[in-house]
């Protein structure tokens, strides 16, 4: 029965609405993503009330869309599953009212999702991280609300190893972004940009890289480049603005790296699992690569598509928690603060 499982998913934790349709363990029938970033551009990140009413809009449509894409009538489905934190509360209830709702009048099963862990659940969906499953790994989140690693005994267990004590990686990829002019959301323009750029033309600093063993910091690292970025008074433009991006990334990358294979080796587990809207970036992944096969790490990164914001991740991990026997009742409320490790 297990791998005739039918789950419809919703995700509406932040800027992106999205549904998809995942039959069995790893075949994704639809991927709707209806992205808000336009609307946000101007504010140079997500504002509350318009990421609601944006939800509002797009949740019927892309719902629909999802299930005609997968050819799936709702009456066929396993189960609803649908994010309940973290995130943001105005956002997360329009996704639960809706799977509410429909979950209630078809009477179908409605399973609650933590967004973290739909993150990590993406990689399972991969071909390599299906061959993870029953194996501890550790796994680095690192999107643009949190920067955590953690310790899983297996899937579905949890330790909290290390966090941002302050802002998470992505979070500074899109106020340095912010700060240089770039745009939101600005982590994916920085990598572009730094491509062109010289990784070593400015020296930034890599912060608490040889402290607090498996925790980060990221806030002292956005004060110095915008110290820098003073220096050129608006005008930090052509080969600088890349050298720029590129020193900037390269810091940020490089206490990623060591942080994360710091608590692989501490761990003994021989499986990196790196997954969140951040795991996008090229030059984290090369790094990332690289060290995995100097030190014989078996690394999972999900495909750039199911590490930013997705559903298909949220019917990965509802479908392990349906077959673990969680079900939610229309009391289901919202929990902006859900951490991983409960
Ligand atoms: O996982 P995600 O879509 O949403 C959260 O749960 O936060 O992550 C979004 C974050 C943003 O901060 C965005 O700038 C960052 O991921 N991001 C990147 C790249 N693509 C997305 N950061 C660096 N390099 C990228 N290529
Ligand atoms: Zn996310």
């Amino acid at each position: 029965m297990a791998g005739e499982t039918l789950i419809l998913a919703l995700e509406s934790s932040c800027d992106e609405t999205a549904a998809a349709v995942l039959r069995g363990e790893r075949e994704v029938l639809s991927d709707i993503v209806a992205s808000q970033a336009e609307i946000h551009a101007e504010y140079g990140g997500v504002v509350p009330e318009l990421a609601c009413r944006a939800h509002a809009e797009s949740v019927v449509p892309v719902v629909e869309k999802a299930l005609k894409k997968a050819g799936a009538e709702v009456e066929e489905l396993s189960a609803i599953a649908v994010t309940q934190g973290p995130g943001l509360i105005g956002a997360l209830l329009i996704g639960l009212s809706f799977a509410k709702s429909l979950a209630w009048s078809k009477n179908i099963p409605l399973v609650p999702v933590n967004h973290l862990e739909a993150h990590i659940s993406a990689a399972f969906v991969e071909e390599e991280g299906a061959a993870l499953d029953g194996q501890p790994f550790v796994g680095l989140v690192v999107s643009g609300g949190h920067t955590s690693i953690y310790y899983s005994k297996e899937r579905g267990s949890y330790r909290l190893m290390g966090q941002t004590l302050d802002d998470a990686a992505g979070e500074a990829f899109d106020k340095v972004a912010k700060i240089m002019g770039l745009g939101y959301p600005g982590g994916v323009v920085i990598d572009r940009l730094a491509k062109e750029g010289d990784p070593n033309r400015f020296k930034f600093p890599r912060p608490m890289l040889d402290k607090s063993e498996f925790d980060f910091s990221f806030s002292g690292l956005k004060t110095a480049l915008r110290t820098h970025v003073e220096k050129y008074m608006g005008n930090l433009e052509g080969q600088e603005l890349n050298d720029t991006c590129a020193s900037f990334q390269d810091a940020v990358v490089e206490v990623l790296v060591t942080k994360t294979f710091r608590a692989v080796k501490s761990s003994g587990a021989k499986n990196l699992v790196v997954c969140g809207g951040v795991a996008c970036n090229s030059r984290l992944r090369q790094k990332l690569a690289e060290t995995a096969q100097k030190r014989g790490v078996n690394l999972v990164i999900p495909r750039p598509r199911y590490c930013t914001d997705n559903a298909v991740m949220v019917a990965a991990s509802g479908r392990q928690r349906f077959l673990a026997g969680i079900r939610a009742d229309l009391t289901l409320n919202a929990i902006p603060t859900w951490p991983l490790e409960e």
